[in-house]
């Protein structure tokens, strides 16, 4: 069956920039292994995101502190086989971008040499991160930019909690997502802020947004894929709504396997050689 992705276009920052200015909404999700990353190139998102989301849905830590660039690189590599037309951003982990502008510029090399991703998602809008994000673009290194609820420093937010609340905290988040811009990110994703929050940064910029928990008035919105399919059945956060039951699926599915092994019916006549 053919899935018409050959006829696709192959996918680039300029036409991620472009989205914007036409009023097409962006669509991103997470792949962490080739297999996903072929599900859903196919399925014609135009981001695929290799996500330090890995640390707790790959890896089954409680946060993304641990991941490391090692982490970021193999399944860089696994998912870059599978994605041919959607554009591939990976993912800086905690502690290989902060300390200075040439660590931020060793690391995002490597990630670019060794994966074949066309851009690095840096968290963070404070000075440091707005220079790491000037050295990375001057070299001509892609940056996609996080802001709102940045996972990697959730002991010092306090958890998963929505940012931007207030006058203030507005601003500020204003204030950031602007010195992202001007540094040179393409893009940014607005995680955990009030709708109106995420509405006015997107009007106040150039570059796309792409929303998670952030309302509808982004240019685009990201999903980490086994939320988006119900596979991470534990976690429910009031914006995600999981497209499909895959979790109970994978249940059924094995428990139907295991009870035909048990009764010996599997395999059958039909799957013997
Ligand atoms: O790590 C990740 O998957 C992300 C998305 C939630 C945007 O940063």
């Amino acid at each position: 069956m053919s899935n018409g992705a050959d006829k696709r276009k192959v996918l680039t920052i300029r036409d991620i920039i472009e989205r914007k200015r036409t009023a097409r909404k962006i669509v991103m999700v997470t792949a962490y292994d080739a297999l996903f990353g072929r599900l859903v190139d196919e399925a014609d998102v135009d981001i695929v995101l290799v996500g330090d989301s890995l640390g707790h849905v790959v890896q089954g830590r409680d946060s993304t502190l641990p991941v490391t660039l090692g982490d970021m690189i193999y399944h860089g590599r696994a998912v870059r086989r599978g994605v041919t037309n959607a554009l591939l951003v990976i993912d800086m982990p905690f502690l290989t971008y902060q300390v200075s502008e040439e660590q931020a510029l060793l690391n995002a090399g490597r990630v670019m040499q060794e994966t074949g991703a066309q851009a690095v998602k840096l968290e963070g809008g404070d000075e440091r991160i707005a220079r790491a994000i000037g050295t990375l673009t001057g070299i001509g290194v892609p940056v996609m930019a996080h802001l709102g609820f940045t996972p990697q420093s959730v002991h010092a937010l306090g958890g998963p909690r929505v940012q931007g609340r207030g006058d203030d905290a507005a601003e500020r988040l204003l204030a950031d997502a602007r010195r992202v811009e001007e540094a040179g990110a393409f893009a940014l994703v607005l995680e955990l802020m009030p709708a109106a929050v995420a509405r006015r940064v997107t009007e106040s910029l150039t570059i796309p947004t792409i929303g998670i928990g952030a309302g509808v008035g982004c240019d685009g919105q990201v999903l980490v894929l086994p939320d988006l399919l119900g596979l991470n059945d534990r976690f429910r956060p009031r914006f995600l709504k999981p497209y499909a039951n895959l979790a109970e699926d994978v249940r059924k599915a094995v428990g139907a396997f295991r009870d035909e092994v048990r009764a010996g019916t599997y395999p059958d006549d039909q799957h013997s050689f």
